[in-house]
């Protein structure tokens, strides 16, 4: 047999996917394809009021299944909140999950489906080093996601994220059981969504596709064994396209989604970019924004963004934007050509910046400011001598730095960090 040095193998893995107007209402017949009977909406208090949860829960009767709702998901999730949710739902019998919301109730799902299936406590499934980070010993129950926002991804991705309130920070559980059985993606869920979650949720899915777009090549990873093979292999010709067409979209479709959230059109583009995004960082990965995005939401003290429940919270999208534009400067000499490239398909129509480097960076910068997200780190709260501990909760997301396209040490995060304070 030859021996390779360097990876020359790469999987690529989805959920099957329902997508268009009126997707929603076919949910009945479709959970009934699945074998689910008695089934549990897991929605927020915000999707709940819109009355989303509920349009979702009559298409499930409406076919016949027996349906129960949980409407107390936390907005970006904690171990706290997973277990309320655990327990309510292990007070009775479910043979099948529809999460109905952004990434927090799609993820809390997933944490229910997993932890009322399996005996084990959280911390046995848990990304390691701070949980057991042990496999699901079986395959799960039936779960439908049903996204409203476009959004993370959450509904093709084998992960779900929470927020570790002891320890400060993010982490989650990575495995691919905990994809979703199918993802039912209908833009109409999202006429309604506030422009300050449009803007952040739509950053998520921008940074998704630059992430994976700029990705250390699957290639030039050590050869892996079927057995060692991660899920995040890194860019290869298949997430590319996704991404590349997910960047194509958001080119012409989000500043009008944010600025005019009626615009049904904009809204179809947004979620299709949202679920192509998910559909290549899903299987390549994501690196340097989304692990310094998790120490910013983590250490939060006391920034309430508008737009969402009134909390101290950095939502995910915009934690992991802030440091963007600094980390694609910072990744810019791996590859020039595709940073380059992607500023052009996020940005057609603008005459390219003289420095090369800047391209990418000042694309972001200007979509950033014209949909109102914050400036910098010192918008969100933080100060000079919080860049050691947020380093320090950068450093370790060694999953995601793994994946950087260049080797990226504590004096490296230290500098993103410190040129992001101020984006513009
Ligand atoms: N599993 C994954 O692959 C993955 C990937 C990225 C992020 N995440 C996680 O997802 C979470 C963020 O998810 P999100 O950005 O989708 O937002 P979210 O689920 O946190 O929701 C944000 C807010 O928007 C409201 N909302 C959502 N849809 C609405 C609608 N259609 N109409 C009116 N209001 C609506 C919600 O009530 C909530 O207040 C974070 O916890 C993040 O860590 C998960
Ligand atoms: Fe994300």
């Amino acid at each position: 047999m030859t021996e390779y040095l360097n990876e020359t193998v790469f999987t690529w893995g989805g959920v099957p996917l329902k997508f268009g107007a009126g997707a929603v209402d076919e949910i009945g017949h479709d959970l009934g394809q699945l074998g689910a009977d008695r089934v549990l909406v897991v929605t927020d208090p915000g999707i709940a009021e819109a009355g989303i949860a509920q349009r979702v829960a009559d298409a499930a009767t409406a076919a016949g299944l027996t349906v129960g709702i949980y409407d107390r998901v936390h907005v970006e999730p904690t171990d706290t909140s997973f277990a309320e949710a655990v327990e309510f739902a292990g007070q009775s019998e479910w043979d099948g999950f529809i999460g109905v919301g952004g990434g927090s109730s799609i993820d809390t799902a997933k944490a229910i489906n997993l932890l009322t299936t399996y005996p084990g406590e959280l911390h046995d499934y848990l990304n390691k080093p701070i949980g057991e980070g042990k496999a699901p010993p079986g395959p799960l129950k039936p779960l439908v996601a049903v996204p409203t926002t476009a959004g993370t991804g959450a509904e093709s991705t084998p992960v779900c994220v929470l927020d570790m309130l002891s320890l400060k920070v993010k982490t989650g559980i990575s495995h691919p059981r905990l994809r979703p059985s199918l993802a039912v993606v209908d833009p109409l869920l999202t006429l309604g969504l506030p422009p300050e979650v449009t803007a952040a949720s739509g950053m998520d899915v921008l940074c998704h596709a630059l992430e994976s777009y700029t990705a250390k090549p699957y290639d030039a990873f050590p050869r892996h064994t079927p057995e060692t093979r991660v899920a995040y292999c890194g860019s290869n010709p298949i997430s590319d396209l996704w991404a590349e067409k997910a960047m194509s979209l958001l080119g012409g479709a989000f500043r009008r989604a944010v600025l005019t959230g009626g615009d049904l059109a904009a809204r179809t583009d947004m979620m299709m970019a949202a679920t192509f995004a998910g559909m290549g960082f899903g299987n390549a990965g994501v690196h340097i924004p989304h692990a310094c995005g998790y120490p910013i939401a983590g250490m939060v003290r006391d920034y309430v963004p508008s737009g969402y429940p009134d909390a101290p919270l950095v939502p995910h999208g915009q934690s992991v934007s802030l440091t963007a534009p600094a980390a694609f400067r910072f990744t810019f000499p791996t590859d020039p050509a595709r940073h380059q490239r992607a500023a052009r398909l996020l940005a057609p129509d603008t005459t390219p910046h003289d420095d090369p480097r800047e391209q990418l960076p000042s694309v972001l910068a200007a979509l950033m400011r014209d949909i109102g997200i914050p400036s910098g780190l010192g918008e969100v709260g933080y100060g000079k001598s919080d860049i050691d501990g947020l380093v320090d909760g950068a450093m370790k997301q060694q999953r995601l730095l793994a994946v950087a396209p260049r080797p990226v040490g504590a004096d490296d995060l230290a500098a993103i960090f410190l040129d992001s304070f101020e984006n513009w």
